[in-house]
């Protein structure tokens, strides 16, 4: 479908006021590529007329549909095998330690899109029930699109989305096949992860500082200055000891003094205080 630049200019306006990204015109293409689909199945003559229809308001449901469809919810169960390995051999024991005590564990998967992360950090303790009897494994798993957290909170993936990621033995051990929908998350994971609409613009979901958070593939859509806001807000819900992980791509160096790198890990984000100390002791 054809999007007017008046069209397009307010949907993205609308997009940047309620996700930060913004969308600039070299990439409106997005719009038509995305939206024309979405009008299609809302019997939505063109992207114009929806666009009127926004401008109006009053139709929070079709806003935020409009949002989700635009946003980027690429994700797998285990995306980038590297990181989990790192994070079971690593990172976990390296935390345990420092809860002997408290026996619990936060974890935050934030812009966990439809939430295969989650899950996938759920399936690792979950293989090691032995190894965490007694522990309070908390993992939260955050993202602004409504779709992707409905999806997420449902743990219903269809066979295409295992099938990305996802080992056969623990599809098996750790999933339901429900007819006609695909799989469903078991109850030995689900128990661990909750699921909450959260913009990384905004301030650190309440309840405490997480232990490990996960903030992957999210930040390279953002503007320099929105990327050292969201990294202001991590900082704050990292604890002292605690370690933050971004994308493959993404680094926190160049957006924020809050973090530093891990002496022996580099891709490991340590909050910058917490840090200086424990070097100077
Ligand atoms: C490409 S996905 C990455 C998903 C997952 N972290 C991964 O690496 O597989 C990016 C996610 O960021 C979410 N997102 C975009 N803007 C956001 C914001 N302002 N606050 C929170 N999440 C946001 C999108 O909805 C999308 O699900």
């Amino acid at each position: 479908m054809e999007v007017s630049p008046r069209a397009a200019i307010l949907i993205a306006r609308l997009f940047e006021q309620a996700t930060g990204q913004t969308l600039s015109q070299d990439r409106f293409w997005r719009i038509g590529t995305t939206l024309t689909p979405f009008c299609r199945t809302r019997g939505i003559d063109s992207i114009d007329q929806l666009a009127m229809r926004l401008g109006q308001g009053g139709d929070s449901t079709l806003s935020l549909d409009t949002i989700d469809a635009l946003l980027n919810n690429e994700t797998s169960f285990f995306r980038d095998p590297g990181v989990f390995s790192l994070i079971g051999d690593e990172l976990l024991p390296r935390i345990a330690a420092h809860r002997q005590r408290e026996k619990r564990i936060r974890i935050w998967s934030a812009a966990c899109s439809t939430g295969q992360e989650a899950y996938s950090l759920a399936m690792m303790f979950a293989d090691q029930a032995e190894r965490w009897a007694g522990w309070r494994i908390e993992i939260l798993g955050s993202d602004i699109s409504r779709s992707a957290v409905e999806q997420a909170r449902s743990g219903l993936y269809s066979q295409f989305e295992v099938q990305r990621g996802l080992p056969i033995r623990q599809l098996l051990a750790w999933f339901d096949h429900v007819l006609d929908t695909g799989w469903r998350a078991k109850p030995q994971i689900t128990a661990m992860v909750t699921f909450t609409r959260h913009n990384l613009l905004g301030p650190p979901p309440a309840g405490g500082r997480f232990d490990l958070i996960l903030c992957r593939n999210a930040l390279l859509y953002f503007s320099p200055e929105r990327r050292h806001q969201m990294l202001e807000g991590l900082a704050l819900a990292t604890a002292p000891d605690g370690a933050m992980l971004l994308g493959a791509g993404e680094t926190a160096r160049d957006s924020s003094s809050r973090f530093v790198n891990d002496a022996d890990m580099p891709m490991v984000y340590r909050p910058a205080a917490y840090a200086s100390i424990s070097n100077a002791a």
